[in-house]
């Protein structure tokens, strides 16, 4: 299946340009977890709210922190700030972020009844807090910057939900798929459906960009990613309001792990698919062509190391996607917490500075 692209305005954010394969003048950069621990004003933010969700659930809080990257560095894009797990708390399975343990859910789902008890159509409700916060950003920022918003994959939230905390192999939610399939599948469409509503109310809000964040889909055997993972974010990308009157609004579907299934990926109708460092831009590009855009790939842990073997590493990524659009630059994961702040403002300067040469065509084209 051959994606048509979308006409965009060049008027449009650069990162919206790229990801719908238009002319750039230079790669675009933003990258996960922009916003976090590895900033001092976080930090400082932090200390004072005290609690993760609650900073997440105060719009002038989250929108202070969503710009805060964007204050320090040539940042193309901001991400919300909020967490995937926003969505499972206002169903009313409610989370906690305890410190150093990650997220824990004290009730997780654990019979058909407790499935039937989340709020679906009233759950948007309690999540007003992200579409204001949405609407204080896309206000503060700069048309040229795009703003992302974003959800969890069905899959990585209900595995969430049914194994109660983060872990390294979620058994207890795979064991779902040999043990209770019906009752997986009815907590995954009943996730699909307050997703779709959740990201066309982001898009309302002003959001120019939603990204899905399928962190567990890699878990999956290939078949199982199908049917668990890929075919409820294929039924949400159909469900989202993409074209609005003055504007397109590009999805990117980010499976780590998912290096195999890129070509399936590409069939979700997606216009980019983020990469985690396992898989390089040059092998993604041979696999998918130019049906779909390419984000990400660098690999976290270079933000951690020397400052020659960072401009060894983005000259490769560059080099690996080669001439034209349809790039966007990117980790493959999230920033280190311990990443320093002079490491990550030389990144996007050797991306600004070395990536011009791979888009001098557009720039005569459009001239
Ligand atoms: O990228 C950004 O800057 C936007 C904000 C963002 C957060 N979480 C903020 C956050 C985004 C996009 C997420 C997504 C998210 N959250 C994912 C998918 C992407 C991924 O990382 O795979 C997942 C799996 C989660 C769930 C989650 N939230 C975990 C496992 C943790 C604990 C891990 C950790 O680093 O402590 C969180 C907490 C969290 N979400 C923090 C931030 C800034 C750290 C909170 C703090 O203690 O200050």
């Amino acid at each position: 299946m051959m994606n048509n692209p979308p006409v965009v305005s060049t008027a449009a954010p650069v990162v919206v340009r790229a990801l719908t394969r238009q002319s750039v003048p230079y790669t675009p950069i933003w990258l996960m977890r922009q916003a976090g621990r590895y900033l001092p004003e976080y930090r400082s933010l932090r200390a004072k709210a005290g609690n993760f969700l609650s900073m997440c659930q105060d719009p002038d809080i989250a929108c202070e922190i969503t710009l805060q990257p964007l204050r320090r560095f040539a940042l193309d894009a901001a991400i919300i700030f909020t967490d995937i797990l926003v969505v499972p708390d206002a169903m009313g399975c409610p989370v906690e972020f305890s410190e150093g343990q990650g997220p824990c859910f004290n009730q997780p789902i654990q019979t058909l009844a407790d499935i039937k008890q989340l709020r679906g159509d009233t759950a948007l409700d309690h999540l007003n807090y992200v579409f204001e916060a949405i609407q204080q950003v896309r206000v503060a920022l700069p048309a040229q910057q795009a703003l992302i918003g974003f959800a969890g994959s069905p899959w990585t939230l209900a595995a969430y939900m049914i194994e109660g905390s983060g872990s390294k192999d979620f058994l207890v939610a795979r064991s779902w798929i040999y043990k209770n399939p019906s009752m997986l599948h009815q907590l995954l469409a009943r996730l699909t459906q307050v997703i779709i509503e959740y990201l066309n109310q982001q898009i309302i809000s002003g959001a120019d960009v939603i990204m899905l964040f399928d962190t567990w889909g890699g878990l999956l055997s290939s078949e199982q990613y199908q049917l668990i993972s890929l075919a409820y974010m294929r039924q949400i990308i159909a469900g989202l309001r993409r074209q609005q009157a003055d504007r397109y609004v590009p999805v990117i579907v980010f499976t780590k792990h998912g290096g195999q299934w890129l070509n399936a990926i590409a069939t979700t109708g997606c216009d980019a698919i983020s990469l985690d460092w396992t898989t390089d831009v040059a092998t993604a590009r041979s696999m998918v062509g130019s049906r779909v855009a390419l984000q990400g790939h660098l690999d976290p842990a270079t933000l951690l190391g020397t400052r020659q073997a960072l401009e060894v590493a983005v000259r490769q990524v560059l080099a690996d996607y080669g001439d034209g659009s349809g790039h966007v630059f990117n980790l493959g994961h999230g920033i280190d917490r311990h990443t320093s702040v002079e490491q990550v403002q030389y990144l996007i300067e050797l991306v600004k500075d070395h990536s011009r040469k791979y888009h001098l065509d557009e720039i005569d084209a459009r001239s």
